[in-house]
């Protein structure tokens, strides 16, 4: 059949025909995913798409014009199959890179880095305070936290009665927790077990078990009733013990006031203020120039100018004959010192309860 042979109609047909094909076309070609994609299919080619119902509606048709429309209507629809095949097959080998890409491994990237732990403050600060009286020849004693009254008041020259007791605020612990062999100790001194309020009493443990000379320092957890912003219940101390026959308290300036420089690594002035222990005699409290602002005066040093370190003295003959040991041949040195306070000072930590809070981001920095 020739073209001048087709009636007008049909001419009409085939132009919408090729106009609604390249339509799909450029439906197909402009779908980005696969999911538009199966929507123009499901238009042109479903059950009830365009190209299935102009099919349908052959069987209208004169019989003579069937077959060409047919035949036209069937080409259509296998270009546009075909079109639909290939843009899949482009949008599936896209989406599957896609998909690699995400699942990409750099071998060759470093590792990331486990979060180390690192040493509290306060034990980097026990650390250095040991390592000074360790080189100068000091030996490292430990002693019980929980004591007995003679240990931690008695011996010390601390009696029932002594005023001294007082400013202790001691934790008591009930005998009735103990299991008998404890309770049998407790018996043995007829006074209730505590939790020691410093360490003291591991002077008393030391001059008792062993003959002087001596010198030794003892670091360790005590326990005092009190809590508020420079107080907690629970902190560290290292007590310090020095007896040989002519200990003075020349010897006593002279190491703590190089413990001290030594310690906050400057030539600071140090001063020994008159004080009462009950266990030492003459006793004294220590005070460094206030290692922030050099004895100017500062929020630290509260203006002074000093900040007080420790409490010292040479020992009280009550306690060397608590021990036994002879006051006319030894003398002997002793000193105390809160180890969060030489840490507070050392690291310009301002609130003591930083150091108990375990908050990693604090502990972090040091
Ligand atoms: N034990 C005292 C205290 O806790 C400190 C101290 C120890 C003072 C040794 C003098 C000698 O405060």
């Amino acid at each position: 059949m020739h073209l001048d042979e087709q009636s007008d109609e049909q001419v009409q047909e085939s132009q919408s025909l090729e106009a609604l094909l390249s339509e799909f076309l450029t439906q197909v070609s402009s779908s980005h995913d696969l999911a538009a994609l199966d929507q123009v299919r499901v238009e042109a080619l479903g059950k009830k798409g365009r190209l299935t119902e102009l099919l349908k509606g052959l069987s209208k048709r004169p019989p003579e014009q069937r077959r060409a429309a047919g035949a036209e209507i069937n080409q259509a629809k296998s270009r546009l199959q075909q079109a639909i095949q290939e843009r899949k097959a482009v949008l599936e080998a896209a989406a599957l890179e896609a998909e690699l890409a995400a699942e990409k491994i750099d071998v060759t990237l470093p590792g990331r880095s486990a979060y180390q732990g690192t040493e509290h403050p306060v034990i980097q600060t026990l650390q250095r305070i040991e390592t000074f009286f360790q080189q100068s020849g000091f030996a490292l004693k430990e002693g019980p936290e929980i004591e007995d009254d003679f240990h931690n008041f008695e011996a010390l020259n601390i009696p029932s009665h002594h005023p001294a007791r007082a400013m202790h605020d001691t934790f008591y612990l009930n005998a009735s927790y103990l299991n008998s062999s404890e309770s049998s100790s407790v018996q043995a001194h007829l006074a209730p077990l505590l939790l020691r309020t410093h360490t003291s009493p591991v002077q008393i443990r030391t001059l008792m078990s062993g003959e002087p000379p001596l010198r030794c320092i003892c670091p360790g957890r005590v326990y005092r009733c009190d809590s508020d912003l420079t107080h907690t219940p629970m902190f560290h101390q290292v007590e310090g013990l020095w007896v040989d026959k002519d200990v003075t308290f020349a010897d006593l300036k002279g190491l703590l006031a190089s413990f001290l420089r030594w310690f906050f690594e400057a030539d600071l002035e140090v001063r020994f203020r008159p004080s009462y222990f009950p266990f030492t005699e003459p006793s004294a409290e220590v005070d460094v120039q206030c290692v922030h602002c050099k004895g100017k005066g500062c929020r630290v040093c509260s203006h002074t100018g000093w900040l007080e370190v420790l409490g010292c003295g040479m020992v009280h003959p009550h306690v060397f004959e608590a021990c036994d040991v002879d006051t006319e041949q030894y003398t002997g040195l002793a000193f105390g010192l809160g180890v969060e306070r030489f840490a507070m000072l050392r690291y310009g930590v301002t609130d003591l309860r930083l150091f108990f809070n375990n908050d990693v981001q604090f502990l972090k920095q040091f």
